[in-house]
């Protein structure tokens, strides 16, 4: 894996290949893979997945070791927890010191975020002007707890750890990320309508 940031402020992870390092729950893993193999489209999908992470959010020491947990001052991180045989999900842990934040970007498919632990700020944005701006539609502040899930298109959106501590949060994805990399599919750095 390795790092690079885009500016001082706003951070991204480009991976060329991803090695799982932590765990996924067997009971979890079988309960989303139920799910996923109803088939359904991607939001009916996520809105399911959802209900599987609320009812059974792990706690973030069974899903990564302590030395993982701590965050890197270099980078937000994201650690690969699973990923399906097949590819058709795959399961990661985010780890985000105070003040670090992600790029502006939407996903190649479904995504579903459990905070486990601090507190996550997102921000959501539609394109504006033709395409050539972008407008922001929504903001939200997840504690520790909250679980939320989109769906390809209108998921263009930026996380940023506003708390005071280290923030945990796992995401399941309608992709592979041990494939390719990331789900992002596009980064954008649009002007934003004020
Ligand atoms: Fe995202």
């Amino acid at each position: 894996m390795s790092l690079t940031s885009t500016d001082n402020a706003t951070l991204s992870i480009k991976t060329d290949r991803t090695v799982r390092v932590g765990t996924c729950p067997e009971p979890l893993v079988r309960a989303i893979r139920a799910e996923v193999r109803r088939g359904l489209d991607w939001q009916q999908t996520a809105d399911r997945v959802v209900g599987v992470l609320r009812a059974d959010l792990p706690d973030p020491a069974t899903l990564l070791p302590a030395e993982l947990r701590h965050g890197n001052p270099a980078c937000y991180q994201s650690h690969l927890l699973y990923a399906e045989p097949g590819g058709s999900f795959s399961v990661s842990a985010m780890v985000w010191l105070p003040g670090q934040q992600t790029a502006i970007h939407d996903h190649v498919a479904w995504c579903v975020t459990g905070v486990l632990q601090g507190r996550e700020y997102e921000e959501v944005f539609a394109l504006a002007d033709g395409g050539r701006a972008l407008a922001i539609v929504a903001q939200n502040v997840n504690p520790a707890g909250a679980v939320s899930g989109f769906a390809p298109p209108g998921d263009i959106h930026r996380v940023h750890n506003t708390g005071d501590d280290v923030a945990i949060s796992m995401h399941v994805y309608g992709a592979d990320i041990s494939r390719l990399g990331n789900s992002i599919r596009r980064e954008y750095t649009l002007p934003l309508l004020p």
